[in-house]
């Protein structure tokens, strides 16, 4: 069984649900308290033992760039002052630990996946939506690579969401479950609610085997007229091993306005720092 060592991190997208804040500073550039949404995820993946960083990119999104790269006017300036630099030790992703492909058009997941397979190569690789906050210890990916560990092929993260909620995602049919592992009989992209297998949905993190850079070599469009990464998935269901793992943890979907809001009031109020004051002003605020 090949280790996890690659990550690919989808961030073309236009995240228009969040305009006007997202014209000109990426989604995934979005703080949770202080951290940016892309840090708890490149931080998720190296708490699961992944070594590169691969970022599917687009125009307007070089803010990501220069998170990841050396601020030396900063850094000097901070050091000259005598200031702790410790809190920016997590932004440091060497040259041989990240890279940078960009998408040339939002055609979709799929097809921002595919943009990343010669840097993936001939591996099993993970993927992080990192608009999908998933807060727990340890963390999502970590409990899928140990799951990975015991059954191979490939692994989708879950949950579960009232029914008429299935339509805005990807949804599994459910076989066999022993645990928090399931295994996926099938998958489909924004189902109708009446015709939705389950109310399992998929929750922005896989385990990928390389075949799937095949399937959507072909480029087949699906909803919403995108290169659905579901329906690449789908096809590999009955050749390879799949399972679903339903994550310890808390998810906010950080795409979304009030899942935003959620997140920071959710690591606020875990902060000791904050937690009291954010507390007692949210009390006030409710009376
Ligand atoms: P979303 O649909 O949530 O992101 O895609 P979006 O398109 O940016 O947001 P809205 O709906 O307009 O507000 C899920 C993930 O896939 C990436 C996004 O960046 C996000 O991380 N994505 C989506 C791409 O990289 N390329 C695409 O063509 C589509």
């Amino acid at each position: 069984m090949k280790p996890i060592r690659k990550a690919v991190f989808p961030v073309a997208g236009l995240g228009t649900r969040f305009l006007p804040a997202t014209k000109a500073i990426p989604k995934e550039m979005l703080p949770v308290v202080d951290r940016p949404l892309i840090q708890y995820a490149v931080d998720e993946a190296r708490e699961a033992g992944i070594e590169q960083m691969i970022f599917v990119t687009g125009r307007g999104k070089s803010a990501i760039e220069d998170h990841f790269d050396i601020a030396f006017e900063l850094e000097k300036t901070m050091s000259e002052r005598g200031k702790d630099l410790s809190v920016l030790e997590p932004t440091r992703l060497g040259p041989g630990n990240c890279a940078y492909v960009r998408q040339q058009e939002p055609l979709g997941l799929g097809h921002a996946i595919w943009c990343a397979r010669d840097i993936v190569g001939d591996e099993p690789f993970a993927i992080f939506l990192p608009d999908e906050f998933m807060h727990g210890t340890p963390g999502c990916m970590k409990q899928m690579v140990d799951a990975y560990h015991k059954v191979g092929g490939n692994l989708i993260s879950v949950l579960e969401v009232p029914h008429e909620q299935v339509s805005s995602y990807g949804v599994i049919t459910p076989g066999a479950q022993d645990g928090a592992l399931t295994e996926v009989r099938g998958l489909v992209e924004k189902p109708k609610v009446e015709e939705a297998p389950s109310n399992l949905i998929v929750s922005g993190r896989y385990i990928l085997q390389p075949e799937v850079m095949r399937v959507l070599q072909r480029q087949e469009k699906g909803a919403g007229g995108e290169i659905q990464l579901t329906d690449a998935m789908a096809e590999m269901i009955g050749s390879q091993a799949f399972h679903a793992v339903t994550f310890d943890g808390a998810r906010y979907d950080c795409g979304s306005k009030a899942g935003y809001i959620q997140a920071n009031l959710a690591v606020a109020l875990e902060r000791p720092d904050i937690a009291g004051d954010v507390r007692a002003f949210a009390l006030d605020l409710l009376k």
